[in-house]
């Protein structure tokens, strides 16, 4: 049964009313979607090490399509340890960091705005680290100097400076810390999917880099994680 035909069988009463309300917000687009369980590896297949990450620069990978890339940072601090958070298709919650101290999060590094991302040869989209960003004020953000959007990586990925029109917050990538191996695994992603529209708006790009239909393909066993300044040929600073 979809949601309009449960809505409709049970609109009549005000004991089901609970119920609907309960079930409307159990079925929010934005909640976890699961996807392959994918270790995070460095160029020569070796397991990253969680305890050895740089905290100056963010990593790239390609989580949950091996077209579609995401930042991994360290962040200088264990952010708040979850957030309730608002994307266009409903309500979710963000947990947090993980890894030993906390301070690893993850998110899509397609932009939440007009779906800007980091390739090999450019980004206009960037975590700052330590470099304060003329546009934010401060550091430690994810800036995208396409349209000058902000987002803050302690924040769920919520977008900050609203002198602009808002858009939802990057979503996110659901991370798990093995402690015993320090390593670190992808699961899933949360918030709003923009990968259809991404898809579509980048369709001629993606087959010329990917080959037909490689693009949609998800991502299995291990990613390769990257520094960001060793993945992309330069990107814009704002
Ligand atoms: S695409 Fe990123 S700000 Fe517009």
């Amino acid at each position: 049964m979809d949601r309009r035909g449960f809505i409709k069988i049970c609109g009549g009463t005000a004991a089901l009313a609970g119920l609907q309300a309960r079930y409307v917000q159990a079925v929010s687009a934005a909640e976890t979607k699961n996807f392959n369980r994918v270790k995070l590896v460095d160029g020569d297949g070796n397991p990253i090490k969680a305890s050895q990450l740089s905290s100056e620069e963010a990593y790239i990978f390609h989580y949950p399509y091996k077209s579609t890339p995401c930042f991994l940072i360290n962040l200088p601090a264990k952010p708040a340890a979850s957030m309730a958070m608002q994307a266009d298709d409903g309500e979710y919650e963000w947990k947090g960091g993980v890894g030993p101290n906390g301070s690893l999060v993850s998110y899509s590094a397609i932009c939440a705005h007009q779906l800007s991302y980091p390739t090999k040869e450019h980004s206009p989209i960037s975590y700052t680290g330590g470099t304060v960003s003329k546009l934010a004020g401060r550091g430690g953000m994810i800036t995208c100097c396409e349209h000058d959007r902000v987002y803050d990586p302690s924040q769920g990925g919520k977008m900050v400076v609203t002198s602009k029109e808002a858009t939802q917050p990057l979503a996110a990538v659901v991370i798990e810390y093995d402690g015993a191996n320090d390593e670190i695994y992808a699961v899933g992603v949360t918030g709003g999917l923009l990968y259809d529209e991404f898809f579509r708006s980048y369709k001629r790009a993606l087959l010329a880099e990917y080959g037909p239909g490689v693009a949609r393909e998800e991502v299995s066993g291990t990613t390769a994680t990257t520094l960001m300044s060793k993945f992309t040929g330069g990107f814009d600073k704002c």
